[in-house]
Parts: C-alpha cells; sequence; structure tokens
C-alpha cells in the first residue's frame, strides 16, 4: 500500500536507535523527508547515513534534548531550513527510571515530567499553526502499555504519560477541522537497548543468555515473543499517511497482547 507520505517531511524525536530509529526508517522508505533528533550527534549521524542508504531519502540530524526549551525550537527551525516545513511529528525519547515512589524526589519528578508530558507539549506548540495553515498534520506519539495497564515500577513513566494521552485526546478535538490528527502508541516489549536495561536486565543477571530471558519475557506476551521496532514502526508510518485521516485522538497498544483491558 502506497502511504501517500512522498514529500511530506517528518520530525522524528529519539531517533538515534531504538523505536525513534524504526519510525524513521519507515518513513524514509514511504519517500518522507526526514529531521532526526536526538543527543548524541555521532550515533545519529550514523543512523542518518544508514537511513540514506537503504531508503533514498533525504535525511537531516539535529542534536537535541527534548527536555530543554531552547534546543526544541533550534532543531525544529532547523527541520524548517531543510525541508520547508514539518507536516509529521514523531514525539518520542526515552523513558525515566523505574523505582518505587519513595525512591523518587521532587527533582527526579520534574525531569520525569520535562520528559513527559513538556517535550511533548512543546513540539506540538511549535509544530501546529504551520499544521494548521497547511491543512494538513500528523502527530504520533509514543507511549507506553503502562497507559493502559498497570506495569510495576513504573510510577514516573505511567504519570507523565498519561498526561499526554489526555492532551492528546483534548487537542485532537481543537485540530481536527484543520487536518490534523493527534495519535498514541503504547508499545509492549518492544527489542531495543532500553529493554535490554530493563524488562531483561534482571533476567541477564540472574545468568540467563540474552536468547533465553527474551524465551522468558515471551511466556509473559500471548504472541510468545518479543516484537521489534519494524513492527511499531509501522503502526507509527500507516497513522502518518494519508490512509489514517479518520483516526484521531486513539491510543494504540502494539504489544503482542499483553494489555489486559478489553476498551
Ligand atoms: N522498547 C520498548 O519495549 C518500550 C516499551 C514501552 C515504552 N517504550 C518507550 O518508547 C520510547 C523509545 O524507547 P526505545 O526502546 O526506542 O529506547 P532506546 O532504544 O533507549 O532509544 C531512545 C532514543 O531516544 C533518545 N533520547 C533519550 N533521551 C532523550 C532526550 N532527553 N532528548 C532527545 N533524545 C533522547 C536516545 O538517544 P540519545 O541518548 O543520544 O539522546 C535514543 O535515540 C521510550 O520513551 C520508552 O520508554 C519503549
Amino acid at each position: 500500500m502506497d502511504l501517500g507520505l512522498r514529500g511530506r517531511t517528518a520530525l522524528v524525536l529519539g531517533a538515534s536507535k531504538g523505536i525513534g530509529k524504526a519510525c524513521a526508517m519507515a518513513l524514509g522508505r514511504e519517500g518522507a523527508n526526514v529531521m532526526l533528533g536526538a543527543r548524541g550527534l555521532a550515533e545519529l549521524a550514523a543512523t542518518a547515513e544508514e537511513i540514506r542508504q537503504e531508503t533514498g531519502a533525504r535525511v537531516e540530524i539535529g542534536s537535541v534534548d527534548v527536555t530543554e526549551a531552547c534546543q526544541c525550537e533550534a532543531i525544529f527551525g532547523a527541520a524548517k531550513t531543510a525541508f520547508g516545513r514539518v507536516d509529521i511529528l514523531v514525539n518520542n525519547a526515552g523513558g525515566p527510571p523505574f523505582g518505587s515512589f519513595d525512591s523518587f524526589n521532587e527533582a527526579q519528578w520534574r525531569a520525569a515530567l520535562e520528559l513527559n508530558p513538556m517535550s511533548v507539549v512543546r513540539f506540538m506548540n511549535l509544530a501546529l499553526p504551520d499544521m494548521k495553515a497547511a491543512g494538513w498534520g500528523r502527530i504520533v506519539n509514543i507511549t507506553s502499555l503502562a497507559v493502559k495497564s498497570v506495569l510495576p515500577g513504573s510510577i514516573l513513566s505511567t504519570a507523565g504519560r498519561l498526561g499526554v494521552i489526555g492532551l492528546s485526546k483534548l487537542l485532537a478535538d481543537e485540530v481536527a477541522s484543520f487536518g490534523v490528527t493527534v495519535n498514541n502508541v503504547a508499545p509492549g516489549s518492544i527489542l531495543t537497548d532500553r529493554v535490554r536495561n530493563t524488562s531483561l536486565k534482571a533476567r541477564l543477571e540472574q545468568g540467563m543468555s540474552e536468547e533465553e530471558a527474551l524465551a522468558d519475557l515471551a511466556k509473559t506476551i500471548p504472541v510468545r515473543r518479543i516484537g521489534t521496532p519494524d513492527e511499531l514502526a509501522a503502526m507509527v508510518a500507516f497513522l502518518a499517511s494519508e490512509h489514517a485521516g479518520y483516526i484521531t485522538g486513539a491510543t494504540i497498544p502494539v504489544d503482542g497482547g499483553v494489555v489486559r483491558s478489553i476498551l
């Protein structure tokens, strides 16, 4: 299926590796120009080259810490300078640490909330004026299955990400008549460095090999395997496409059936 993205421009945050990189690759494959953002420039540059080689897309990079407002403005400006405007915004970055409520202080709460929802608010603010003026725009936020189903230890992540869900639902109403959609994708276990450092870590520390740890984790997932970043990115690319114009304000799990809620 042609997703109708040729010539569109996407700004993808947290794009040097993992889920963000896969989203950028998927959008590049569909012919979109892509601006990649993350903090580490060396990894970004390597990722950009890989996407160019594999897709032939026009790819630019910018160093950005999404918790810093002025850096968000800078990368957004750079995307506009390079490509004219931003049609597709993929909000994504690393997640906050796991732990119990009493293990986090005020500074850690503020840092987590700067990531989610504040970085999402900032990029929405930057992107919406041009999207509304153009009569077309797609905003996709990467969240977590923790917004659908209790994930023990994810108190910083869950508190911040539910803010993203709420604001997206209300914003979707406000911008729908301008041809702009706002949706969330909620990953379950997707094989990236973050999963290696969280869900798999305890198993690896018990002496399991990565293969054994993955098999053990898979027992908790109805489809009996961990997901790939490409599987998550396929949903993001669809939500960014022409075909998804009637989907807005939605939060869609890509989790192999893990979420237990019916609605
Ligand atoms: N993988 C999963 O199974 C899973 C499940 C549920 C939710 N999620 C969520 O999905 C998102 C992506 O996860 P992932 O697994 O792809 O993580 P990952 O492999 O660790 O990649 C994170 C990406 O975000 C960038 N990043 C981190 N902090 C940033 C910041 N402050 N500003 C700008 N860029 C930043 C990283 O590059 P730099 O470090 O160079 O900045 C990297 O490119 C996270 O929010 C994660 O919590 C993932």
